[in-house]
């Protein structure tokens, strides 16, 4: 696990450079949200991002929720939100103490929290999920869409083990169920979105042909469990 959890993050807009593998992840993301939140909720939801830095989350939906809210500790992110316009609320929040809750229970909420968990400190870990179980009170509520970028049991996560590597940096389905089960959430589905790593997109006789073959891989759900990025999708299960 990282231990300066901010410096490992400053690079929240390369994100968005093209042809990168974030980049391409982040695409096949967004088309699959976009799908997911139109045909997971009967009318458009109240979208509540937590740790939305930029707002890149907050992007991916635009349009499709009937309001939008983002939620950092960071006011510097915040304010690049703002900068480059992204279409929702913006709150700060803090390390510790009350978060937001919904004021609305007739209204569904979709909340989000990506590209949060792999490096979080426990107490963020659960932190998110707090923010998350506030939003979401019941089994009525909503959904929950988190991120492991880091799947520990993905190919490579495997190989990393398997070749002695114990640097602690991969997230396990099974730590993420229990995170999801000591708040009352329930998982309904996984979704992956890469089963290859950076490497691959970087090497120059496949690179053209390897986006196209990990976006195909990676959506059989047979080898969600394997991808090195993925969703989960969860409710609440009272
Ligand atoms: C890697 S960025 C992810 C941003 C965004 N979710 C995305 O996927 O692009 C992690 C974010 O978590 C925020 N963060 C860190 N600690 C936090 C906390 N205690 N409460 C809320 N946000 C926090 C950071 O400021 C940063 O914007």
């Amino acid at each position: 696990m990282r231990t300066n959890y901010t410096e490992a993050f400053r690079d929240d807009r390369e994100l968005g450079a093209p042809r990168t593998f974030s980049a391409h992840v982040g695409a096949r993301q967004r088309e699959w949200l976009r799908a997911f939140t139109e045909a997971a909720f009967a009318w458009p939801p109240v979208h509540h991002d937590f740790a939305c830095g930029t707002g890149r989350v907050l992007r991916m939906l635009d349009g499709l929720t009937s309001a939008a809210h983002g939620y950092d500790i960071s006011e510097a992110k915040l304010a690049e939100a703002r900068e480059i316009g992204v279409p929702a609320d913006l709150h700060v929040v803090r390390a510790t103490g009350p978060l937001p809750s919904t004021m609305d229970i007739d209204v569904p909420a979709l909340v989000t929290v990506f590209r949060l968990l792999l490096d979080a400190p426990p107490e963020l870990r659960e932190r998110a999920m707090e923010f998350a179980a506030g939003m979401l009170p019941t089994s009525d509520s909503g959904l929950l869409v988190v991120e492991n970028h880091g799947n520990a049991s993905s190919l490579r996560g495997i190989g990393r083990s398997a070749g002695g590597v114990e640097d602690g940096a991969g997230l396990s389905h099974d730590e993420v169920g229990e995170l999801f089960d000591r708040w009352g959430f329930e998982l309904l589905t996984r979704q992956g979105f890469s089963l290859l790593t950076q490497g691959f997109y970087r090497v120059a006789p496949v690179r053209w042909l390897v986006p196209g073959l990990d976006s195909w891989a990676s959506r059989r759900s047979f080898l969600a469990g394997r991808a090195t990025d993925l969703l989960y999708v969860a409710r609440r299960r009272h």
